[in-house]
């Protein structure tokens, strides 16, 4: 006989969630195993307290799965479990190893099993692409920088004489974008046109430009469609300013890493200085400002921290501080 695990989570305590969310796990749950439905002997659910309005028993049954016997059951309460969770044992005939299968937010109880997301948002500044680069690097998992998407449809754009809250130009400028993220050495490059523009923009003139045109709905969209299909295909560690609350809001660990603006300008001057950039301190923490009240004003997916995720705020910790909090905060959750 074979024991097959699965958890799920739901956002919220409703059948239609529910509904979805269990057949989505059942059904994952029959193609990883190659799993005859009547081969199953018996499905046993336990759910946190939280789930209430429909068993997902019942649901297992709407799913198809309707000659086994099917347990549903409600755990106790355990302070900082993860809420609205499903989890599931599958009991079913013959021998081949147990496939387990863990889905959405409960991605990240099992991340030996299963692809999982670390989401990291926060303004400019704030360290996040450092963090989320050794993070990235200490769990052997990917690391997307969703702002060099941004800065590359506004480099697309400067280079078009596209003015930047054009929206139809705009519009029109992604039909033919030829945008790639690709890995070299662990390393992200960002391909426009086919040349590799990693460096061109990190321009200071593209900061402000990449802000504007991230505010963009069309813009917006279809970068946002490019990060979950890339986080869909591995583990990875994303940063950006709307990952927890809108590409990835079911991401099992989410951080918002914030600095106070001056920390962050003093940051953003050394980095530039580092590169050979003269800039002027007060004007670099003008732009900062603005920058913020542009990505936080934004009609479409502000800049916000998400209900469920972290505060960090990095303004008196080191990089090392960071990623070990990080890294226990993590832990404490798997
Ligand atoms: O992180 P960054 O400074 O490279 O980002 C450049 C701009 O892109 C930033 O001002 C806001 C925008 N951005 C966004 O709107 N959503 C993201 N997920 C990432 C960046």
């Amino acid at each position: 006989m074979r024991a097959i695990r699965g958890a799920t989570t739901v956002q919220q305590d409703t059948p239609e969630e529910i509904r979805a969310a269990v057949k989505e796990l059942l059904e994952t749950i029959a193609e990883e195993n190659a799993l005859a439905l009547e081969s199953c002997i018996s499905i046993l659910f336990s759910n946190t307290e939280d789930i209430r309005s429909l068993y997902p028993a019942k649901a297992a049954r709407e799913a198809g799965f309707s000659s086994c016997a099917l347990f549903s059951a409600q755990e106790p309460v355990i302070d900082g479990a993860l809420p609205l969770c499903i989890r599931v044992l599958v009991l079913a005939e013959g021998d081949a190893p147990a496939r387990h299968v863990y889905l959405r937010a409960a991605a990240g109880l099992r991340k030996d099993l299963g692809k999982y997301a670390i989401a990291l948002d926060g303004p400019s500044g704030s360290g996040k692409s450092t963090v989320a680069k050794r993070l990235s690097r200490e769990l052997d998992i990917l690391y997307l920088d969703t702002g060099a998407m941004y800065r590359a449809c506004a480099l697309k754009a400067s280079q078009c004489g596209i003015d930047v809250s054009d929206e139809p130009a705009v519009a029109a400028m992604l039909q033919t974008l030829d945008l790639r993220i690709e890995y070299r050495g662990g390393a992200q490059h960002t391909l426009l046109d086919g040349q590799d523009v990693s460096e061109a923009i990190r321009r200071p003139e593209v900061s402000m430009a990449a802000s504007k045109i991230s505010a963009l709905g069309c813009v917006r969209k279809k970068m946002v469609e490019m990060q979950r299909e890339i986080a869909k295909q591995q583990s990875c560690v994303l940063d950006g300013r709307d990952i927890g609350t809108a590409v990835l809001p079911d991401a099992p660990f989410k951080f918002f890493v914030t600095a106070s603006v001056p920390v962050r300008a003093k940051r953003r001057f050394d980095e530039l200085c580092a590169k050979g950039y003269t800039v002027d301190y007060a004007a670099l923490e003008k732009e900062i400002e603005e920058r913020d009240r542009n990505d936080a004003s934004r009609a479409i997916s502000p800049l916000r921290r998400a209900e469920d995720a972290v505060l960090v705020d990095t303004s008196e910790m080191s990089i090392e501080e960071v990623v070990a909090f990080i890294r226990r905060r993590i832990q404490e959750k798997v």
